[in-house]
């Protein structure tokens, strides 16, 4: 058992790290709220209907309350065992301040393109046909959609901004349902695949708590699987590659666990399932898929009316139907097991197992 010092140790030495990190992305959500302000104010409200809910929306209150309460939920999680201190790697100074301008410079096209509707301007000569249709759009209305090495460079700010620090936070909660299936196994002799990898925050967070476990990391954008091996280079045991989620190149019943960080509620229905149906193929027998995604209707009525304002202020085709999918129905047609969803702040871990 941990003494008390130790105990008061990890605590001050989390606090340390994880409150400069909220203040940096709360303070970049306060600045991103006042610019868009101003400029919806200065073109006298703008074309677009504001957005609207008749359902609950949580005060600053309730969120900070829930906030918290994912924070204390990771800090038990390192005290007991589950994972180390969590390194979040952002970065020197000089390169945070880099993102933190790169992330500024786009709000003014992200405007433009909320107030106009655009959102295809991802598709030109160049990638049409290369990629699916759905997933040649400008997501959550950012500047080259998944396809940039700008966006790449830009996303996990977006993110951390968007979540208000709590991004990495939220996908450390895969990994005590991973722990379970893992625990007292030789590490080097299981399989991991994480889906939909992007620029490799999941998987930075994974191999923190199990640095020789083999793991592969797909994504359909080739920007972001290079942003992913960049960041990921001081880890061993792990691949990436540039592969579509539909069509996972890996054998029938090979993975011990595989992993999906804020992937499906980017995908239209028919090809959620198709996806599933993957990634349950790829899963060996007793293997556990570990979903990490945002909260759906009647998760948290309080927060209902915030999830339908979510996709009327970001370009977000898919989330809509994502709210209300039935994703146990989806995990039974194709032979997973629904085992249980915990709630993390505005997101949700979803746990299945292969029978
Ligand atoms: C919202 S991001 C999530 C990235 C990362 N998992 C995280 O935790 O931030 C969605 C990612 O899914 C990828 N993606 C979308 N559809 C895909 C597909 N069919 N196959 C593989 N990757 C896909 C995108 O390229 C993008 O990197």
């Amino acid at each position: 058992m941990a003494s008390p010092l130790s105990s008061l140790g990890t605590r001050v030495a989390y606090g340390a790290t994880q409150l400069p990190r909220i203040a940096w992305y709360v303070g970049h959500n306060a600045v991103m709220r006042r610019l868009s302000e101003a400029a919806r104010r200065s073109e006298d409200g703008g074309a677009r209907p504001r957005p609207h809910t008749d359902a609950a929306v949580p005060d600053r209150n309730r969120l900070y309350a829930d906030m918290a309460n994912l924070f204390r939920q990771d800090l038990a999680n390192v005290e007991s065992g589950i994972y180390p201190l969590p390194a979040d790697h952002d970065g020197s100074l000089p390169m945070l301040l880099n993102r933190s301008r790169l992330f500024f410079a786009d709000l003014p096209e992200i405007h433009r393109r909320r107030e106009s509707g655009e959102n295809r301007q991802v598709l030109s000569g160049e990638t049409l046909g290369k990629r699916p249709g759905y997933y040649l759009q400008n997501f959550h209305f950012q500047s080259g959609g998944w396809m940039t090495r700008d966006s790449a460079r830009r996303y996990d700010t977006q993110v951390e901004v968007l979540l208000h620090g709590t991004a990495n936070a939220t996908r450390r909660q895969a990994l005590p349902p991973l722990h379970e299936v893992f625990a007292g196994r030789d590490q080097r002799r299981l399989r991991l695949l994480d889906v939909g990898c992007g620029t490799g925050r999941a998987l930075d967070c994974i191999k923190q708590a199990w640095p020789r476990l083999p793991s592969l990391g797909i994504d359909m954008s080739e920007a972001y699987v290079a942003e992913a091996k960049r960041h990921l280079r001081r880890w061993g045991w792990i691949d990436l590659m540039v592969a579509n989620a539909e069509a996972v190149p890996l054998e029938n019943e090979s993975q011990d666990a595989v992993t999906a960080s804020f992937l499906f509620h980017e995908l239209p229905p028919k090809v959620r399932r198709i996806v599933f149906r993957e990634l349950a193929r790829v899963l060996k027998r007793g293997g556990r898929l570990v979903v990490v995604d945002s909260l759906q209707i009647g998760d948290e009525p309080d927060y209902d009316g915030m999830l339908e304002l979510f996709p009327q202020n970001y370009h977000e085709p898919y989330y809509v139907g994502y709210l209300k999918e039935d994703f146990g129905a989806i995990a039974g047609a194709c032979g997973l097991k629904h085992i249980r969803d915990v709630k993390a702040f505005v997101s949700k871990v979803m746990v299945f197992d292969k029978l």
